[in-house]
């Protein structure tokens, strides 16, 4: 399969990515690494679960490291895995997980990733009798524990949007686990500007007021947070509680892009970028009034899954704007900032 993600397309992530470095270089030394860990009796296990609300990331930058390193990586969907007949699923996961054992075997290091791994680890999984999961989960477990016992340079990585379901015995078996989360303002402003540079490489034109309310939104954001970190005397993240946004709010600041995609996934950015696309296509510029009301169209993930300190923090940014507009005179389109 051809991989089309780079690994700084990926934004943000500095601490995983750095975790990742580490372990796609030890897969690529395996002989030595096993090697070294056999004189300190430890087993390499080669897993890494990656967990966090869907669209964060999870799927492209692995995909983006394999590619980097050149290591074949099978991505499994774990819910096809599962099967009604009795004993199914534990067959399933063996013939996968044996198959990939035996193309590292024969040609050195593989990944095998599981997607939506608590398909198979969890009570939410479709495996309706409670002792078939159980079982599925000690069959995958004994597996894994068998490929790490006999050395094969096979890697075994997990994603979950569900990681508070999965099954501890599973959590526990995987040697990295790295959290991914909806980015902060910081990371909003660089994804979205990655989207507009991709647009702008594609020679279609892009209104400057883009960039400069960014700028400037981002500029104002970031010297209320300090101000406010400072009269707290404490660190504060823009999720915590709606602590930031109501100084935001204070302040008289207008919502901007960064505003607006509070609780946004990367993914929902990307959404947002593709709807304004196939206006732009026909107009050739990307205004800023467009990519507003494009992305404002997609809506961010927080609000569907079960995030309240994102989902509060929205709102009450929300409802101050709304109390505030109705004292103004109506305008159409998105405000300036
Ligand atoms: N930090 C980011 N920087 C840039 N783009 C991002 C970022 N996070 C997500 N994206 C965009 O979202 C797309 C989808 O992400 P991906 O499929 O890897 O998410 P995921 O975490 O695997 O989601 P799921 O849990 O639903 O499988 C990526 O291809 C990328 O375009
Ligand atoms: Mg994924």
């Amino acid at each position: 399969m051809d991989i089309k993600e780079e690994i700084d397309d990926i934004k943000g992530y500095e601490e995983i990515k750095e975790r990742l470095e580490d372990f796609f270089k030890a897969l690529t030394k395996y002989e030595e690494m096993a090697e070294q860990l056999k004189k300190t009796k430890l087993s390499p296990n080669l897993t890494v679960l990656l967990y966090g609300p869907p669209g964060t990331g999870k799927t492209s930058l692995t995909r983006a490291f394999s590619k980097k390193y050149n290591i074949p990586m099978c991505i499994v969907e774990s819910n096809r895995l599962v099967s009604p007949l009795l004993g199914d699923t534990i067959k399933n996961i063996r013939n996968v997980i044996e198959l990939s054992a035996e193309i590292a075997k024969e040609n050195g290091a593989f990944i095998l990733f599981f997607d939506e791994i608590d398909a198979i680890g969890s009570e939410r999984s479709n495996i309706h009798e409670v002792g078939e999961i159980k079982r599925a989960v000690i069959s995958f477990l004994q597996v894994i524990d068998r490929i790490n016992y006999e050395g094969l340079p096979l890697a075994i990585l997990g994603a979950t949007n569900h990681q508070h379901q999965l099954d501890s015995a599973i959590w526990r078996r995987f040697t990295f686990h790295l959290k991914f989360d909806f980015p902060d303002y910081e990371l909003r402003k660089k994804i979205i500007e990655s989207f507009v540079k991709k647009i702008e490489n594609a020679d279609i034109g892009i209104d400057n007021k883009i960039q400069e309310s960014l700028e400037k939104e981002y500029k104002k954001i970031r010297e209320i947070h300090k101000n406010l970190e400072s009269k707290l005397n404490r660190k504060i993240s823009e999720f915590d509680n709606t602590l930031l946004w109501n100084e935001v709010e204070k302040k008289g600041t207008i919502k901007g892009l960064i505003q607006l995609t509070i609780g946004y996934s990367g993914s929902d950015i990307e959404r947002g970028t593709r709807v304004a696309l196939f206006k732009v296509i026909h107009t050739g510029l990307l205004t800023y009034d467009l990519f507003f009301n494009s992305l404002n169209l997609v809506g961010g993930t927080a609000s569907h899954v079960e995030r309240q300190d994102i989902v509060s923090s929205m709102k009450t940014f929300e409802n101050n704007q709304k109390k505030n507009n109705s004292n103004k005179r109506k305008s159409s389109g998105p405000p300036e900032i």
